[in-house]
C-alpha cells in the first residue's frame, strides 16, 4: 500500500490510497466519520458548496453498474467544488481490444487528481493505484471490499443510534458474495461491535475475514439481541445460476417481515445497502417503515462520507 503520510488534526493518515477497510486504523475510521458527520450535519442545512477541492479533476471509471455510489461520488466531489469526468466504459476503446493496463497508463497520462473505480474484479483498485499518480477510491471490487459503503453505514448508525461499541448487528442474506459485508464485518469489529451472520449453508462464507463472527442458519437465533439489521440481497451477478430453489421459498425463511423482526430487540433499525429486491430480502412494509428503516438515510449519508473521504486523500495541505 503506497504511504502519503498527512497530519489531520490529531491523525496521522497513513495511506495515499483507499482501497480496504483493512487497511484503516480506528483513528483514521474515526477522523473520516467525523468529517462525514460534519460534512452531513453542513448538507442538512441546504445549499452546501466547499471549495476544498475547486481546481480538481476527479475521474470515475465504473466497470460495472452503479447508481447510488457512481452519483454520491459525483454530487460529493462537486459539492467540494471539483470538476468530475465519467469515462463512459461502454464506448471506451477498451471495445477495440485497448487492455486495461493501457487504458489505465492513457488515463493516468492525462493528470487525474483522484480517480474513483469499481471493478467485478478482485484487487482491480490496487492494481490501477500502482500505475497512477494520484490518490485511487475502491467503489467496489468484485466480493473483495466496498470501504466507502461501509464508512456511510457506520454513519447512518451514528447519527440514528450513536456509538456502535457494544452494540450487536446481524448481516443477513448472501453474505458469501457481499463486498458490502465484507468491508463491515472490518469495520464494525474494529469500532467494537458484535456480528451475526444469517444464511442459507450455501450463501453462508466459507471463513469470515475476521475474528469474533458468529453465524447462524435462522433468523429465530440470528436476530436475538440484535440492535441493528444489515439485509444483502443475492448477488446473481456474481455466480452461474441461482443459489435457491425459488424466491418465495427464500423470503420464507430469510425474508425480513415484521413478524421476523420481532425476535430482535424492539428498537432494532434495518439497513441495506441496495439495491434492494422487495419480496426476496425484505418485506415492502420493512423496507418503508419510517422509524426502523434507514434504507434511504444511507443513500443520503454517502453524500457526506464520500466528501470527507475524497477531502481527507485529495485536498493539498500545507
Ligand atoms: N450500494 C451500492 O453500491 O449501490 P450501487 O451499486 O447502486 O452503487
Amino acid at each position: 500500500m503506497t504511504q502519503n503520510i498527512q497530519k489531520i488534526g490529531k491523525t496521522k493518515f497513513q495511506n495515499k490510497h483507499l482501497i480496504g477497510i483493512e487497511d484503516l486504523s480506528v483513528d483514521e475510521i474515526n477522523l473520516i466519520l467525523d468529517l462525514a458527520n460534519h460534512y452531513a450535519d453542513e448538507l442538512d442545512k441546504g445549499d452546501f458548496q466547499s471549495d476544498a477541492l475547486k481546481g480538481k479533476i476527479i475521474l470515475t471509471l465504473f466497470f460495472e453498474d452503479s447508481t447510488r455510489t457512481q452519483t454520491s461520488f459525483e454530487i460529493a466531489a462537486k459539492r467540494l467544488g471539483a470538476e468530475v469526468v465519467n469515462l463512459d466504459l461502454k464506448t471506451s476503446s477498451l471495445n477495440k481490444g485497448e487492455t486495461f493496463e493501457d487504458t489505465i497508463k492513457t488515463i493516468n497520462a492525462m493528470h487525474p487528481d483522484g480517480i474513483i473505480i469499481r471493478h467485478h474484479e478482485h484487487g482491480a483498485p490496487v492494481v490501477v493505484s500502482k500505475m497512477v499518480d494520484c490518490p485511487v477510491i475502491n467503489a467496489g471490487d468484485s466480493w473483495r471490499e466496498h470501504p466507502t459503503q461501509a464508512l456511510l453505514d457506520a454513519l447512518t448508525i451514528r447519527r440514528k443510534i450513536g456509538d456502535v461499541k457494544g452494540k450487536t448487528i446481524a448481516m443477513i442474506g448472501d453474505i458469501a458474495h457481499s463486498r458490502v459485508a465484507n468491508s463491515n464485518m472490518k469495520l464494525f469489529t474494529k469500532l467494537g461491535a458484535k456480528i451475526h451472520v444469517v444464511a442459507p449453508e450455501i450463501l453462508m462464507p466459507e471463513k469470515f475475514p475476521v475474528e469474533g463472527i458468529e453465524k447462524f442458519f435462522s433468523l429465530e437465533e440470528g436476530l436475538k439481541n440484535v440492535d441493528i439489521i444489515i439485509s444483502d440481497r443475492i448477488y446473481l451477478e456474481r455466480m452461474e445460476g441461482s443459489p435457491i430453489k425459488s424466491e418465495a421459498a427464500y423470503f420464507e425463511e430469510y425474508g425480513l417481515t415484521k413478524e421476523k423482526l420481532s425476535y430482535a430487540n424492539d428498537a432494532v433499525i434495518i439497513l441495506a445497502p441496495g439495491p434492494i429486491i422487495r419480496g426476496v430480502q425484505l418485506s415492502d412494509d420493512v423496507a418503508d417503515d419510517k422509524n426502523s428503516s434507514l434504507i434511504l438515510e444511507q443513500v443520503r449519508n454517502g453524500v457526506p462520507t464520500r466528501m470527507a473521504v475524497m477531502d481527507i486523500l485529495m485536498k493539498e495541505r500545507g
